[in-house]
């Protein structure tokens, strides 16, 4: 840890003297919060990693037991919640009193800044109206598809074949974490990171971006608010990290806006070209698209990996998969367009039925504005923190039947055809009126990128595991990554 201030007592720049810092702030946190619940006293003692690989995973056992669906973590100030009905109350009918709150817009501002992700209230519905506008296009679908298409035939295949030829071991949820950011810089920038060559260093903007995401999560993760804001006053240890990452970020970002204003950015086709044309400020642009870069970047490599390891264990899926393929697309046929997809209802099941038993984000919170009733009878205060549980959402027999935790792309098939069900009760996409604005374009690179990869390659697992193990973050992330073997299958189409 560098040490730049020199007015500040010494001990207080030591290793140790954080350590203390978090613990006052949890004895302050605790003495104000203190409860001796059986569900609190399991929290605070990690008592539940006895029983549970995952806190997620006891959470779910707890909705699944809760009579209302409902849960109180009283130490948190959570209130968390795995009901449908609620979930609908909170997103769509009584939408204004569960905005997304202070809390959580202080801890990423810093990095998001007014982004669309970040805000509530006036700053969020310009944008959304601005962007919706743009992503409602059809030309915008077809930019993002060439883009993805153009990704997966001149790197991903090529970067697998060549593993295929070595036999060497490698990393799916890296490879996918890379191919999405590529995916999405190009989208919204217009920028080529390139960071599936993997004969290139990864680029100054890739690496800075990975790490204001990550210390940014991290800043959630402090006993209390107070341990990040000192070190940010300080400008000390994570917080000095975060501050020169973001700077990178925004000279970086702010690059390529005048770039593109020399250049003239009245016919490109990337979205901030697109919001420069009713958009001035450069802060506001940076924001808003830097919004975007975090949203869609690591949901769809954590989708992938999810889907992928299914499809390890599951050789009749993958097989029904290939044959659905086969018989809509022919034999030795590729994706034609955006629209030629949508005949593939199988993989679309099966996307769908694997993001509801592994979803990228498995829990999502707001903050009630005012006092309010739930529609299962729960009392929430104003200011408490209320999340829905969507990684829980899929393992409740009410929901999904009691082969809940089978992986059955039928249950979202009638007669062969796709059906969507309740969207409260699979929350993925956070259904309402903050509904994902991604959410056409991430299936339509999820099913881009599992079909291509089925049909050229069999791909194994070299480590066997019954439940993944997820790393703490703002997106689910295998603890270890997904190291697999591929194998070209010959005489195939590439996608
Ligand atoms: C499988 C992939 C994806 C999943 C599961 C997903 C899920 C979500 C969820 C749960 C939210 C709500 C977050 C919150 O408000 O706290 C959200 C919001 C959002 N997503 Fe996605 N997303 C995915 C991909 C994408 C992609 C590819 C993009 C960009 C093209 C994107 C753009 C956005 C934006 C801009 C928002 C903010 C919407 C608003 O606040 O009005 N997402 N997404």
């Amino acid at each position: 840890m560098e040490l730049e201030v020199s007015w500040f007592p010494q001990f207080l720049f030591t290793p140790m003297s954080f350590i203390l810092l978090s613990f006052i702030s949890l004895y302050l946190l605790r003495s104000r919060l203190w409860c001796n619940c059986e569900i609190c006293s399991t929290y605070l003692t990690s008592s539940w990693s006895l029983k549970f690989h995952n806190l997620c995973d006891w959470y779910a056992h707890l909705l699944r037991e809760s009579p209302t669906k409902t849960i109180h973590i009283h130490v948190l100030r959570n209130t968390i919640t795995a009901n449908p009905e609620n979930v609908q109350y909170m997103l769509k009918t009584n939408f204004e009193n569960f905005p997304k709150g202070k809390p959580f817009s202080t801890i990423l501002g810093d990095f998001l800044g007014q982004g669309i992700f970040n805000v509530d209230g006036h700053p969020w519905r310009f944008q959304r109206k601005m962007a919706s506008l743009e992503l409602d296009k059809h030309s915008v679908r077809s930019y993002a598809f060439e883009i993805v298409n153009h990704e997966i035939e001149n790197r991903l295949i090529p970067l697998l074949s060549s593993f295929s030829e070595t036999k060497d071991v490698l990393d799916l949820q890296d490879v996918f974490k890379r191919f999405s950011f590529d995916s999405i810089c190009k989208f919204s920038f217009g920028l080529d990171p390139m960071c599936l060559d993997l004969s290139l260093p990864l680029s100054e903007f890739a690496v800075s971006f990975d790490l204001a995401s990550r210390l940014s999560a991290e800043r959630a993760m402090t006993a209390s608010p107070l341990v990040w804001k000192i070190k940010r006053m300080l400008n000390l240890g994570s917080e000095k990290q975060l501050k020169e990452a973001i700077n990178m970020i925004d000279v970086l970002a702010r690059e390529v806006i005048v770039t593109k204003r020399q250049m003239g950015f009245s016919t490109q086709r990337d979205l901030l070209s697109r919001f420069m044309r009713s958009v001035d400020d450069e802060t506001y642009l940076r924001d808003i698209v830097i919004s975007f870069l975090l949203a869609g970047r690591d949901t769809v490599a954590s989708a992938l990996t999810s889907f992928f390891w299914l499809m390890t264990t599951h050789k009749v899926v993958e097989s029904a998969i290939r044959s659905e393929a086969d018989r809509v697309l022919g034999r030795n046929e590729s994706l034609k367009s955006f629209e030629h997809m949508q005949e593939l209802h199988y993989l679309q099941a099966a996307i769908y039925e694997s993001m509801r038993l592994y979803p990228p984000v498995q829990f999502d919170s707001k903050f009630c504005d005012q006092d309010d009733v739930l529609p299962d009878g729960t009392f929430v205060k104003k200011g408490t923190r209320v999340t829905y549980h969507p990684y829980a959402m899929g393992r409740i027999p009410e929901n999904w039947g009691p082969d809940y935790m089978e992986f059955k792309p039928e249950r979202w098939l009638k007669e062969g055809a796709f059906f969507m069900e309740n969207a409260f009760k699979y929350p993925v996409f956070q259904p309402g009126h903050r509904v994902c604005l991604g959410k056409e374009m991430a299936l339509m690179e999820l099913k881009v990128v599992a079909l291509s990869l089925l049909r050229n390659f069999d791909i194994q697992t070299t480590t066997q595991f019954d439940v993944p193990r997820f790393s703490p973050g703002l997106t689910a992330t295998f603890r270890g990554g997904l190291p697999v073997r591929v194998r070209e299958r010959k005489t195939l189409p590439s996608s």
